[in-house]
């Protein structure tokens, strides 16, 4: 493995424990809000501050995106950091939340974790080398077609003109595949396409360290990664649409046609 990666997975199973200990006293844990319906708890900060710890003691020039402190230092190597991803979800107890961190080099991504607690699930991946499930190789499913896909999504529900923009997008994919689930981690989602659990997924409005690890993790599992108008852009405009190459063409007309 490499070392960095090393470094992050240590790093995520570290943050997967506060995790896991906060779920046994989901009562007292303090609740914060950070905008409309959207919350931070102590347990997101708390993971966060591990995380940060455990790379900074390895690698103290690095620099860091961390979706609850914000952005430190400055340097060619950047960890983009989502603590707890899906905190809705685990204020709820609903098993669907993760950790997620990835290691941007020169603004490529280059190492990515997504560390699934509750199943104890270890998504991983390095540029040019693959994804791995808990040490076992990912390869993409290859679906037969847009009518057999499980597809996931997310509803845009804290802005109003996404939403709006989303909506159309939703209603064209319903009747063309198999079925979509909204289960509320966007690193998940990735991570579940990666293993084939998913066929396809697509969001809108979306934070980079929602997506930065799940992007690579699919790419290395031979899915393709674009925006929903099919550039490149996705981790700054936080669209994203992501698939087996079959599946991602069919997906990518469906949603160019909807937002026509
Ligand atoms: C959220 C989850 C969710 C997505 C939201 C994200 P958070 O992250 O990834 O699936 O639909 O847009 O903000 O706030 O739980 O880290
Ligand atoms: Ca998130
Ligand atoms: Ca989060």
């Amino acid at each position: 493995m490499h070392p960095m990666l090393n470094i992050a997975v240590r790093a995520a199973r570290r943050a997967g424990t506060v995790i896991n200990r906060a779920l046994n006293r989901l009562g007292d844990v303090h609740i914060d809000t950070k905008g409309h319906r959207d919350y931070v708890t102590e347990v997101d900060r708390e993971a966060e501050s591990t995380i940060i710890q455990t790379l900074l003691d390895a690698y103290p020039g690095h620099a860091i995106i961390a979706e609850e402190s914000g952005e430190h230092g400055s340097s060619d190597f950047v960890w983009v950091i989502d603590p707890l991803d899906g905190t809705t979800n685990f204020l709820h107890g609903y098993p669907q939340f993760a950790v997620s961190i990835a290691l941007k080099v020169r603004g490529e991504l280059d190492q990515a974790v997504i560390f699934d607690p509750v199943r104890d699930e270890l998504f991983t991946a390095s540029r040019g080398v693959g994804a791995q499930l808990n040490n076992r190789r990912l390869r993409m499913r290859e679906c037969q077609g847009l009518s057999h896909a499980l597809v996931g999504t997310g509803f845009p529900i804290r802005n109003a003109a996404t939403l709006a923009a989303y909506l159309p997008t939703l209603t064209a994919f319903l009747p063309q595949v198999s079925g979509i689930r909204r289960a509320g981690s966007a690193c998940l989602d990735l991570a579940f396409l990666a293993c084939g659990r998913l066929d396809g997924y697509w969001e809108f409005g979306l934070s980079e360290w929602d997506i930065a690890a799940g992007a690579l993790i699919v790419q290395e599992a031979g899915g393709i990664v674009t925006e929903p108008n099919g550039g490149s852009g996705f981790l700054k405009s936080g669209n994203i649409l992501c698939a087996s190459p079959r599946i991602h063409r069919e997906m990518l007309k469906t949603l160019q046609d909807a937002q026509q």
